[in-house]
């Protein structure tokens, strides 16, 4: 067993999730507005630290996303970020793309950007005590999209960083979202999905990659956000599988679901059943950001200093998603 492959069992086995709390200041700051929180650097990691020190990192979490300001952090305790992360058993990991930019010649669609001076930022991050990262490709999808210019310029991106964070020791987490808005059918985004993966396999493989030693972090099939036509949990949960079983190679230890505007009971409900009828030998889990951290962030914004409660609602959300993660989860239990 490979090394790489030994940190993705780490941080995937048991019905162990990853808590992507790698928002960019960007993204953090629109979050903290949505709850009237200031967002400063100290507010910030004030609600992070509150989840990194939760009870449930321990049997839940397997691997923590942290963005670059909050890696460089300390918490009010004096302790570094990724050892208050490591003292709970789980891995750091870091976000290292740069962010997705307007696609040139496909102005509509995306590509994400971060490879230059990416072997030197790897190291440094390695030192701070990352052992996972994280690159997200996005996919708008509709009648024209996503244009093949956008899915071969993606995987290969994906694949040349993938190639470079191995090299450097780490585990990448390989990110293709097919974005749930508009009016698609559950179908489209069936096939739109399985075409954008199989082409990411297609490069990661061309760049060398182990893949034994990677995590793939897709979107579940749904229909869009405005369909008129959505589908019901158990077929969200066979349309996933059966694209994943037709374009994920066989070595691939483990795929980490992205909630992406799920609610949180709706992208525990889907995890559940996908694990229930999973019929291949990738574990099944989470990496999920809004769908761990919105009750937890919506209660923390009202008395940002009740640690304790905040805790609370996160370790409920977590512990129900490690149980959905090994099918085990019920609607009875979220009111227990
Ligand atoms: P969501 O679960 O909120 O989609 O975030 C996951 C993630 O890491 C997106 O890149």
């Amino acid at each position: 067993m490979s090394e790489l492959n030994k940190i993705a069992l780490k941080i995937l086995s048991n019905g162990k999730g990853i808590l992507a709390a790698d928002e960019s200041n960007g993204t953090m700051t629109k979050r903290l507005d949505s709850v009237n929180v200031q967002s400063s650097p100290e507010n910030r990691l004030l609600f992070r630290e509150t989840l990194f020190s939760s009870e449930s990192m321990t049997d839940c979490i397997g691997g923590v996303i942290l963005y670059d300001e909050t890696i460089n952090q300390s918490s009010s305790s004096g302790k570094k970020i990724p050892k208050l992360i490591s003292d709970t058993g789980a891995l750091t990991g870091i976000k290292v793309d740069t962010g997705a930019k307007v696609l040139a010649n496909s102005a509509e669609e995306k590509i994400t950007e971060g490879l230059d001076g990416l072997r030197e930022r790897l190291k440094k991050y390695y030192q701070l005590g990352a052992r996972f990262t994280k690159w997200r490709g996005v996919y708008s999808i509709s009648k024209k999209y996503p244009s093949q210019l956008a899915i071969n310029s993606n995987a290969h991106a994906l694949a040349r960083y993938s190639a470079l964070v191995q090299e450097c020791g780490m585990v990448p987490i390989v990110e293709p979202e097919v974005l749930m808005d508009g009016e698609h059918s559950a179908d489209d985004c069936l096939s739109k999905t399985s075409e954008v993966i199989q082409k990411c396999f297609e490069e990661l493989i061309v760049h060398k990659i182990d893949l034994t030693g990677i995590i793939l972090k897709p979107n579940m099939v749904l229909a869009g956000n405005k369909s008129k036509n959505k589908i019901s949990n158990e077929e969200v949960s066979l349309k996933t599988l059966e694209c994943l079983k037709k374009s994920v190679p066989n070595e691939v230890p483990g795929i980490a679901f992205l909630s992406g505007g799920q609610s949180e009971i709706e992208a525990t409900e889907n995890l559940n059943l996908i694990n229930k009828n999973n019929n291949t030998n990738f574990i099944m889990t989470y990496s999920y950001g809004r769908a761990l951290q919105q009750s937890a962030l919506k209660f923390w914004s009202k008395d940002i200093k009740n640690i304790k409660e905040t805790q609370n609602i996160f370790n409920h959300r977590a512990k129900m998603n490690t149980l959905a993660a090994q099918g085990k989860w019920s609607s009875e239990l979220e009111n227990k």
